[in-house]
């Protein structure tokens, strides 16, 4: 599946990703955003075994951004009774940033996630010393639901975690149907 909008394209991994991909991601200041799997220093081999895993998974894509490989963004469908729920990651490299690129693939993969594949809600932790992704949340109408205090362990200290979630507007308006 390819989603896009103007200067901005949501396609499969590829495998010609991974230098790129290792090079933008062995940023500090992005691993700490993110859990423990997407470590710092991160390497070509963590980028490639990322994308052997990913890259024929249906809700898992490469931001592109005027052609170029720019980030990475998915839906990781919860299980049991939350299955109808999926939690939202993304990174773009530092180059990237304030450009408004984000906003554009949250909004792409949600309006992806709610027509295609159906979830009725949509959520992410962020934690609390993350304006920036606060912001395209709030932007993409994603609310903010609750704080989960000291939720966080990262780098050796605890913090809060904020959830954001946006339900589905067939499940607020009530055609939301159960396709499983
Ligand atoms: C968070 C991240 C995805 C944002 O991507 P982006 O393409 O720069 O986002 P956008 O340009 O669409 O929007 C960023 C907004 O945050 C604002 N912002 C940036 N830094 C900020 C700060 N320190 N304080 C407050 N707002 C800030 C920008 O001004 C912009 O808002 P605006 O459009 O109203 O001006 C990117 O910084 C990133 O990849 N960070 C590391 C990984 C990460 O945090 N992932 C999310 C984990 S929950």
């Amino acid at each position: 599946m390819i989603l896009e909008s103007g200067n901005i394209v949501l396609r499969p991994l590829r495998n010609e990703d991974s230098k790129r991909m290792s090079m933008l991601a062995n940023n500090e200041k992005i691993g700490r955003n993110l859990r423990d799997g997407f470590p710092y220093p991160y390497t070509l081999r963590d980028a490639k075994d990322f994308i052997k895993r990913f890259k024929n998974h249906p809700t898992f894509f490469a931001i592109e951004y005027k052609g170029q490989y720019a980030g990475n963004i998915s839906l990781v469908q919860l299980d049991n009774i939350y299955r109808m729920t999926a939690e939202i990651g993304y990174f773009i490299g530092e180059q990237f940033w304030n450009k408004g690129i984000m906003t554009t693939a949250v909004n792409l993969i949600t309006d992806f996630g709610f027509r295609i594949c159906n979830f009725a809600r949509i959520h992410t932790g962020v934690y609390d010393y993350n304006p920036a992704s606060q912001k395209v949340l709030t932007k993409c109408g994603y609310t903010r639901e609750a704080v989960f205090r000291k939720n966080i362990f990262k780098n050796g200290q605890l913090h809060d975690e904020i959830r954001f979630a946006k339900i589905n507007p067939a499940v607020e308006d009530d055609t939301w149907q159960i396709k499983e």
